[in-house]
């Protein structure tokens, strides 16, 4: 619901549990007035903004409590709007034109006072949840603008006597590191300058007062749907104040906007809750499933992904066998990964040549895409698109394709260079030959991959170059767009190396994403354990891998590395071919198993039951009936046998009782939620187990 006071010119957007609220100065400028808990319009016409009369000649009292803090006049908090107009004039006056609710979305719609700049404040709830989505429309109507910064969004957070910030930062193969550490003093800076989201960090912060536990307490959040670069800054004042404002782009790169030219930022949604960080998170996940997922009610299959099992050795007898091992072990999409086209025998070469490797498939991929969907299988295929090997046929046509600039060199990662999607004539060719391959080869999943940053990212003979950071990541989206509307059965995992681009960006076009290269089971507790801050389980692949693992040496047993990875949407990724006949039985008993939960995982409520740090990490998965649940208990260290202290459940219905129908155990709802489930964990090292409780 969104109501208006227009004498105070407030405006009230309610949510499913919270109020948020803004109005005008006398001076036009949007001034935040609420955020938390629901308050009415009534109760909230009586509350100030704040101020107070400005003896201080060196603070403005008003600072930070902007809904977009635009540079100019005596602001100095980092600007989320700066323009430099015509004549060198930097500072923007806002000029409120109207308003319209078309519910539930809020326009606020302002001018400069001078310049023919039009600007909108939009403001949308998303419904069912206490997501509240914010992003900002710029319509030039004048001499052409420099956009200097465009965030989205300012978001004010209460007066607090502390403020802790919770965010993630990582590198390759050790992403989603939960960070949740004091705020400090000034300005913190989360981004990316890499034109990808990044695995460094990723576009999310909280903020709590230093008291939320998993179950309890308030807890704000804000994330980014952005696949480019980035920046959020969270500045805590001198005066006390805390805000996050968020957006788009980087230092140094701007945008130009020309007569009659627009700029849409991207949506930065924000929450608040009482329910502590699992609270957030539940409400993350609610929000992604119910606004942001393009098939959200769809449950993902296993799927087999070949890379760690034969890395570029691919042809069509060693696919065709990994495909009848894959299916018989219950897997129900089987993926194609690196190594099938040009001559990319290896990560040297071939990387732009699109066509099928016919020394290794001679009869084009026709054969085993048949073979697979007989078996029962879909069939999916690794791709990426935007990049392309100096060593290939497309570099020595179009040199000039890749993001370069003149009298510099063009630096390899991976033996790689970026193509510039934001040419037209890229991105056509892009939606072209993936168009003609999903339909020659009846191509039901695609692995859209991604594997460097930007850089040198020039556009030599482009009169406004810069504009190559965002427009590369809308021709992503549209050619990705357009290619799931030309085949509606498609379905994409987005990979950026790894967890290179985990965005809600991403997750509006892709079906799920690949966290991490690194599928050590120990260090994907970790990560899926940062993922699930915001993304849920329905999004996050998982795969079982060999042992010792490629990068960590660790060699960690079968059942702990299913039941990690039957906590996300189970994939299986290791050698199948050379698993001994026990794997394999243990392996279809777990997928059957996986396949039977799964519904609880991708869809209900997760419970972080326990962190890692007293030695057990614990999860529960909650069906939104409450009618099933599935319990993951994992203890990677052995210790002198003790009895496990029982786990306290949550999110059950108390009045009911549940059946564990491996053991015939049966629990009162009301017992799981005080007292908690006996833990039984197998003696010894990596210790795990998966409890399903089934109402009765
Ligand atoms: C990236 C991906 C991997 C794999 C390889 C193939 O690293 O993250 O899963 O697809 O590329 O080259």
């Amino acid at each position: 619901m969104i109501e208006c006071d227009e004498g105070t010119r407030t405006w009230v957007l309610r949510t499913a549990a919270t109020s948020y609220a803004l109005r005008l100065t006398d001076e036009d400028v949007p001034r935040h007035v609420y955020w938390g808990p629901a308050l009415t319009l009534a109760q909230i016409a009586g509350l100030g903004t704040g101020s107070r009369p400005w003896w201080d000649g060196f603070n403005d009292p008003d600072e930070g409590l902007d809904e977009l803090a635009a540079d100019g006049g005596t602001r100095y908090w980092p600007p989320a709007l700066q323009i430099r107009f015509t004549e060198h004039t930097r500072s923007v006056e806002w000029q409120y034109t109207g308003y319209t609710i078309d519910a539930p979305h809020l326009r606020l719609e302002f001018r400069d006072r001078h310049y023919p700049l039009r600007f909108t404040l939009h403001y949308r709830i998303a419904r069912g949840t206490d997501v509240v989505e914010r992003w900002l429309e710029l319509g030039n109507d004048g001499d052409e603008v420099e956009v200097v910064r465009a965030d989205s969004a300012s978001w004010v957070l209460p007066r607090w006597p502390g403020y802790r910030l919770s965010h993630v930062t990582g590198r390759w193969a050790g992403e989603c590191a939960l960070r949740r550490d004091p705020l400090a003093h000034g300005e913190t800076v989360a981004a990316s300058r890499r034109g990808i989201t990044s695995h460094h960090a990723n576009p999310w912060v909280m903020l709590d007062d230093g008291t939320a536990t998993e179950r309890h307490g308030e807890v704000y959040g804000a994330a980014l749907a952005w696949s480019g670069s980035w920046r959020i800054t969270t500045t805590r004042a001198s005066t006390g104040r805390v805000t996050v404002s968020g957006g788009f782009g980087q230092d140094g790169v701007s945008h130009r906007l020309g007569p009659g030219d627009r700029l849409t930022t991207p949506v930065f949604a924000g929450l608040y809750t009482r329910g502590g960080f699992g609270g957030a998170s539940r409400e993350w996940h609610r929000y992604v499933l119910g606004h942001v997922l393009p098939h959200p009610g769809e449950t993902r299959p296993v799927l087999y992904n070949s890379w760690e099992a034969t890395g570029f050795d691919v042809d069509v007898a060693g696919q065709s066998a990994l495909a009848e091992q894959a299916a018989a072990l219950g897997a129900e999409l089987f993926v194609l990964d690196d190594g099938w086209f040009g001559e990319r025998t290896g990560d040297h070469a071939g990387l732009g040549d699109w066509h099928v490797n016919r020394k290794r498939f001679p009869d084009g991929l026709g054969p085993l895409v048949d073979h697979v969907h007989r078996l029962g299988m879909k069939f999916g295929l690794w791709v990426e698109p935007e990049m392309v090997n100096p060593d290939s046929d497309l570099y020595r046509a179009h040199p000039d394709w890749v993001l370069h600039q003149p009298h510099r060199r063009r630096s390899e990662l991976r033996n790689q260079l970026v193509l510039n999607f934001a040419r037209p004539d890229v991105a056509a060719w892009a939606h072209e030959w993936l168009d003609t391959l999903v339909t020659e080869h009846r191509i039901d999943f695609l692995k859209w991959d991604m594997n460097r940053p930007f850089s040198e990212a020039g556009w030599p003979g482009e009169a406004d170059p810069d504009r190559l950071w965002v427009e590369h990541t809308r021709a992503v989206y549209a050619v990705m767009d357009r290619l799931r509307a030309g085949h509606p059965a498609l379905r994409i995992e987005a990979c950026g190396g790894g967890g290179g681009r985990t965005d809600l960006g991403m997750l509006a076009r892709a079906d799920q994403v690949w966290p991490s290269d690194n599928t050590d089971a120990l260090d994907r507790l970790d990560i899926h354990h940062g993922f699930g801050q915001v993304y849920p389980a329905r999004t996050m692949s998982a795969w079982v891998t060999d042992v010792p693992g490629f990068g960590t040496r660790r060699s960690i047993p079968l059942r702990f590395r299913f039941h990690v990875a039957m906590s996300g949407v189970l994939g299986i990724g290791g050698d199948i071919g050379k698993w001994p006949e026990e794997d394999l039985a243990f392996a279809r008993e777990q997928i059957a198993l996986y396949r039977d939960i799964r519904e609880v995982v991708q869809h209900g409520r997760l419970y972080r039951l326990r962190p890692a740090d007293d030695g057990v990490t614990a999860l529960q998965y909650v069906a939104a009936d409450t009618a099933r649940a599935v319990v993951f208990a994992y203890r990677p260290r052995g210790r002198f046998p003790a009895p496990e202290a029982p786990l306290r459940l949550d999110g059950l219905d108390p009045a009911a009782h549940y059946r564990d129908p491996d053991s015939g155990d049966e629990h009162s709802g009301a017992v799981l939620l005080s007292h908690g489930l006996p833990l039984r964990l197998p003696e010894g090292d990596y210790a795990s187990t998966v409890v399903r409780l089934n109402r009765i």
